[in-house]
């Protein structure tokens, strides 16, 4: 089979057979393709799309392209969530703690930032000796011990995805329906969980701008995960505004423990809720509305923040930090971004805040890129706030005072001032069985 009949059938529209794209991942991860072709193709399915069939074919060669894990040392229900990537979203930081502490075993694998948006490894190593690779049995005793533990990927686990993401993120074909739900799946399908949620991000500041394509990217990930025999649902979450009030790495954890000692703003608060008591519901614990009141009980009882310091415990991290996040360093230098008019914060451009944040040292540029881990954004105002001439709309942190002057200027050219108050809209727009 050559790879450039391969090529040339994407190209023309025509539906790709199994064998064909069998042979295009395996023959990509033995290094028998050249970069060149699997590029190609790349942007050939982005221009002329994938049926579900193609999809899930591609998403089961990745799954298949390594080691796929069998959690057989973890006793009970195994569940996990997956953010399809947002600006300001710590919810797993919350989630995995709240569903661990109520029974559930959740061995999560995440995945590091990408692009302008945020990932839950990187986050977690904001906290001083907090472990994010531990070997498969260790990794397997925390989750029976505590219920939960989160790693970044093993390095054995789909490598197909790790080589086209690499590959689709300099060739601009990163937000095509079919290569991300393919992404996505694959890993989650060799991760060996029961039950999976999935947060599919909609807005400025996600992959899929639209709610049609949201909706759609849910509807095939949701089949596809069906098809492979998987519990699964997945929750359309705004991603036009920010998720809470902090961006970057350590001021996220820190947002992420004030939500759960039940503080912390409302927005985050209602989408970790929503999305925990959707793993719980998958895992048979209740109606929906019970297991919301479930998940809300774990945050007021205090259940899932000592489940969040046993696990950070677990994994080398100093549990202190957790019951007193004032040890989390501070950046040597801030500013406060001022409004240039009187007016409502009518929209932002969530992905230039990301970018804002990125600039500010909070994620990388290169993948050599060391990440300053008191970077980033504490926002003052957000969509439908009004502020006066002067007023802050957000203070920047860093550790490199040359960085505050372009981050200052591309977070104000993401805010947009208008005289009219915004009409509000909801934050969980739609649920995909
Ligand atoms: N997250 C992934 O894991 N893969 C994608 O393609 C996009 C977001």
């Amino acid at each position: 089979m050559r790879m450039y009949d391969i090529i040339q059938k994407k190209r023309d529209g025509k539906e790709l057979t199994r064998e064909e794209i069998e042979a295009f991942v395996t023959g990509y991860v033995a290094g028998q393709i050249p970069d060149y072709q699997a590029a190609a193709l790349c942007m050939a399915i982005y221009f002329r799309g994938m049926t579900v069939e193609e999809t899930t074919h591609l998403t089961l060669a990745i799954r298949d392209s390594g080691e796929t894990l069998h959690f057989d040392g973890i006793q009970g229900i195994r569940a996990d969530k997956h953010s399809t990537g947002g600006v300001g979203d710590k919810t797993s930081l919350v989630v995995i703690p709240i569903v661990a502490s109520l029974g559930i075993k959740a061995a999560k694998m995440s995945g590091r930032g990408l692009g302008h948006t945020g990932g839950t490894v990187d986050k977690l190593e904001a906290i001083a000796g907090f472990r994010t690779q531990l070997p498969i049995p260790e990794f397997e005793g925390i989750v029976n011990r505590v219920g939960c533990a989160i790693v970044g990927q093993s390095t054995d686990l789909a490598p197909a995805d790790k080589m086209l993401y690499a590959l689709r993120d300099v060739t601009a074909t990163v937000d095509s329906m079919p290569l991300i739900a393919s992404s996505i799946m694959g890993k989650k399908l060799a991760a060996d969980d029961d039950c999976i949620v999935l947060d599919v991000k909609t807005g400025s500041g996600a992959f899929m701008k639209t709610l049609e394509d949201s909706k759609a990217l849910a509807r095939l990930m949701v089949d596809i995960g069906k098809r492979a025999g998987k519990k699964i649902t997945a929750l359309i979450t705004d991603m036009d505004i920010p998720l809470g009030n902090a961006i970057g790495n350590s001021l996220e954890v820190v947002e992420a423990i004030a939500v759960l000692q039940g503080k912390g703003p409302e927005d985050l608060k209602e989408i970790c809720v929503a999305l925990a008591a959707n793993i719980l519901f998958l895992a048979d614990k209740g109606t929906l509305a019970a297991c919301e009141d479930m998940a809300k009980q774990a945050i007021s009882d205090g259940s899932a923040l000592e489940t969040f310091a046993r696990m950070v415990a677990a994994q080398g991290g100093d549990a202190e930090w957790i019951y007193h996040p004032e040890h989390f360093p501070k950046a040597t230098y801030s500013q406060k971004v001022l409004a240039p008019r009187d007016g409502y914060i009518a929209r932002v451009d969530a992905e230039g805040y990301g970018v804002s944040a990125l600039l500010l040292g909070a994620g990388r540029n290169t993948k050599e890129d060391v990440i300053d881990m008191t970077a980033g954004i504490s926002l003052l105002a957000k969509t439908g706030d009004f502020v006066k001439k002067g007023d802050p709309i957000a203070e920047l942190f860093t550790s490199s005072k040359e960085r505050l002057e372009s981050a200052a200027a591309r977070l104000l050219e993401a805010t947009f001032l208008e005289d009219q108050k915004p009409e509000g809209k909801p934050l969980i727009l739609d649920r995909v069985e």
